[in-house]
């Protein structure tokens, strides 16, 4: 690890990232209306035993002990998302202004702590309202998220300066509407193909809002990078990775970033096209400052001449993570090349990486995980080397800094650097937290040494 320390520029910043639904609890605190997530977790059978983000790390209460966390940390940045429905419950219209408080006062204990808040604001609740009007499938939803970026670029737009709109569209879109394994739980690649166009829509109109709203911004959207590799060499293969690749990836980062849908995405999709007017491809792709790219793994794909979809994905193997995802570092080093060389961002953040294991307390209270600390490194030699290779990479977001609530998976999956005892709310840095502090106070002095 050591030799790849000079790679990282002084500037570049160490993030942790998280989000509100997973995190935060107090579901029905301070005006808060109902969200998608608080609706599906009631839904027999759609999450992990019953769980829900009720309750979660209780960061709505905890804040100020875990912004003293990332502090002990030597974090630069702290990605967070704010929760729709506890700003506008209803989705639109009346603001509640508890619900504002709330990231107010996050925003400047983050401040006092010298660590930069870069605010998300929709990392997957919707408010229950909107979703009962049809949710991102009907374009109106990209309006209202239009008052939500007003309030809250209006807010704390003083103080913000690092601003992103979506995280992830396409588990938004795919997760949501087209496969129904995460809220609001729809099974329609109709209504998943609409939701992915008004996502990036709202993403559009909101980084405008924001621009009018804040002081200086720097605005991006996050999205998810899972590079698509042939099986074999056989030609069919690779024909087939570049559909999951168009539909995966392509869809979204061309759309943002190029103001157009690939080709053999339509293609794919055909009879079903994105339900886009005059005027909403360059509305969705207005100029950026950043783009946040998320990564954990990647898919291997096969040609499935026979079948529904023309491609196929054998389940991985190699070294797999508890989410039975691959370690495969060098698609972190694929992802950040190919988004540098084809869409050319002025600044890439590396949004979030990092890694599930079943994390336990040994007999003494700590928690050994190696195989994270394992994980994490090869994944930032990966980033050092695009550095090394002047892809404009400004920070770095470890995926989480907590334990939290993993979606449909519930408490079952433990991404954090900090291991959350749910019962009594401990926090217990794991060996992976001291890792982590440590490479970034070495950073930090051999990048003074040699900058
Ligand atoms: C990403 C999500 C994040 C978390 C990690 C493990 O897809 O953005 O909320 O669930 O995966």
């Amino acid at each position: 690890m050591d030799g790849i320390y000079a790679s990282f520029p002084p500037d570049f910043l160490w993030g942790a990232a998280a989000s509100s639904y997973q995190i935060e609890g107090a579901t029905t605190e301070g005006g808060r209306g109902e969200g998608i997530w608080d609706r599906f977790c009631k839904v027999p059978g759609a999450v992990r035993n019953g769980e829900s983000g009720a309750i979660a790390c209780d960061f709505f209460h905890r804040y100020p002990d875990d912004v003293r966390l990332m502090r002990e940390l030597g974090l630069d940045a702290f990605r967070f998302s704010v929760s729709w429905p506890r700003i506008l419950p209803e989705g639109r219209g009346r603001i509640e202004p508890r619900g504002l408080d709330f990231y107010d006062r996050l925003v400047d204990e983050l401040l006092s702590a010298d660590i930069r808040p870069f605010l998300n604001l929709f990392h997957w609740d919707l408010p229950q309202r909107l979703e009962d009007e049809g949710g991102w499938t009907n374009r109106a939803t990209a309006e209202a998220f239009v008052e939500l970026a007003e309030a809250v670029a209006a807010r704390l737009g003083d103080r913000v300066t690092d601003w992103s709109t979506h995280n992830e569209p396409w588990c938004a879109a795919w997760l949501g509407y087209g496969y129904g394994e995460h809220a609001p739980g729809r099974k329609s690649r109709i209504d998943a193909v609409a939701a992915a166009h008004h996502l990036l829509l709202s993403h559009g109109l909101a980084v405008e809002a924001i621009r009018r709203e804040a002081r200086d911004p720097q605005v991006g959207i996050i999205l998810d990078a899972w590079p698509a590799y042939p099986a074999t060499d056989d030609p069919a293969d690779a024909v087939a990775a570049q559909s999951v690749d168009a539909l995966r990836n392509r869809f979204f980062f061309d759309g943002a970033l190029l103001g157009k849908y690939p080709d053999d995405a339509l293609e794919l999709l055909a009879p079903i096209a994105p339900p886009i007017r005059e005027g909403d491809m360059a509305a969705l792709s207005p100029r950026l400052d950043w783009v946040g790219v998320n990564n954990y793994s990647r898919t291997v794909v096969r040609a499935n001449p026979d079948g529904g979809e023309p491609f196929e994905m054998p389940a991985a193997n190699g070294n797999l993570t508890a989410m039975g995802w691959e370690v495969y570092p060098s698609g972190l080093y694929d992802v950040l090349t190919h988004v540098h060389r084809a869409y050319a961002p002025a600044s890439i953040y590396v949004t979030e990486n990092g890694a599930a294991f079943p994390d336990i307390q040994g007999h003494d209270g700590a928690v050994r995980d190696p195989e994270r600390i394992e994980y994490l490194g090869s994944y930032l030699e990966a980033v050092a080397q695009a550095l090394d290779e002047g892809v404009p990479i400004r920070g770095y977001f470890v995926w989480s800094l907590l334990d939290n609530f993993e979606w449909s998976l519930g408490y079952g999956r433990r991404f954090g650097i900090v291991y959350v005892d749910y019962p009594t709310q401990e926090r217990i840095p794991k060996s992976s937290f001291t890792w982590y502090r440590d490479l970034i106070a070495a950073v930090r002095v051999d990048t003074r040494r040699v900058g």
